[in-house]
């Protein structure tokens, strides 16, 4: 197992599907905060490594680097995830700015858009979510979803529509682990997709290093992996180039559940 610098085969990237039907490959590459020809660069390096999934915003303000790094890849449309966001700030201007996403990605819909936050005060916002399900309805989007939503405003969601977001993007990490909120999530039919997977863990931490040692990974990898062993998606990013491959190289290994646990036990 390399701990950089190899290339991983698209094809070893597991996906799990949507409610919909849609398929979502488990690892995804993260934007945030890169802008202009770094953004382009570092997304052409992650295709380029395998990834087939990219995860940016709006609010990112690089989703046309995102569309010029996807089209000069030479990957057609259909081979790449792609993932936007509303920002809760855009509520009432939700075609308008989807279809301005649409325009700067280069492209006639995105497998999958997020409310990017729930509107402050802890309301859900249910007529962002009608109009979410409208868009999502007219082809403009596979799937749709929340993000840094909890249980009860995607309850609120759900009693409105019937409808589930198909995914929830969470702040996550072994310090954040949640088995509650897991379950909860799950039992909805909701996919759990972490972010921030790397930036807030303790990579020296010694558990991380011992299992890291016992199969010739980074600890980086061994918490990607275990996001991985609970079926939980995750959007790692990277403007290195090894540490770009790296993050995607995790399928020449597996966690036993005991490791697993250890990691579940780093939670505070
Ligand atoms: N929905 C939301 O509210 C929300 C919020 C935050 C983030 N996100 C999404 O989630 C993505 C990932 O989260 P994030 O960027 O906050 O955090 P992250 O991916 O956990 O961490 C990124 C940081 O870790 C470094 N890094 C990357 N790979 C590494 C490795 N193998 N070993 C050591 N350090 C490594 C990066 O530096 P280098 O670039 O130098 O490698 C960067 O400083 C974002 O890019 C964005 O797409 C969503």
């Amino acid at each position: 197992m390399a701990d950089n610098g190899r290339m991983t085969d698209a094809r070893e990237v597991p996906s799990v599907t949507l409610a919909g039907g849609v398929a979502m490959p488990m690892v995804g590459f993260g934007t945030w905060p890169l802008r202009g020809h770094s953004a382009a660069v570092a997304v052409g390096r992650a295709l380029q490594a395998g990834y087939r999934h990219v995860d940016t915003a709006t609010m990112y303000a690089n989703e046309a680097e995102i569309g010029r790094a996807l089209h000069d890849s030479g990957l057609s449309r259909q081979e790449v995830f792609l993932t936007t966001k509303l920002r809760a700030r855009d509520a009432g201007h939700e075609r308008a700015v989807l279809k301005a996403s649409l325009r700067a990605l280069g492209t006639d819909y995105v497998d999958l858009w997020l409310v990017h936050w729930p509107p402050p005060r802890g309301k859900a916002n249910v007529s962002v979510w009608r109009e979410l399900l409208t868009l999502r309805d007219e082809g403009l989007a596979r799937a749709v979803g929340v993000s840094n939503y909890s249980i009860q405003q995607i309850d609120e969601l759900i009693e409105a529509t019937g409808e589930a977001p198909a995914v929830n993007q969470i702040h996550w990490n072994p310090r954040r682990y949640n088995a509650d909120l897991l379950h909860g999530l799950r039992r909805r039919g909701v996919v759990v997709e972490g972010y921030s997977p790397l930036k807030d863990t303790n990579l020296s931490d010694p558990v991380l290093n011992e299992i890291a040692s016992v199969y010739g990974v980074t600890p980086a990898q061994v918490v990607l992996r275990w996001h991985l062993e609970h079926e939980i998606a995750v959007i790692p990013k990277s403007a290195n180039s090894g540490r770009i491959a790296a993050n995607l190289d995790l399928f020449g290994f597996s966690l036993k559940p005991a490791e697993v646990a250890r990691i579940d036990g780093l939670a505070g």
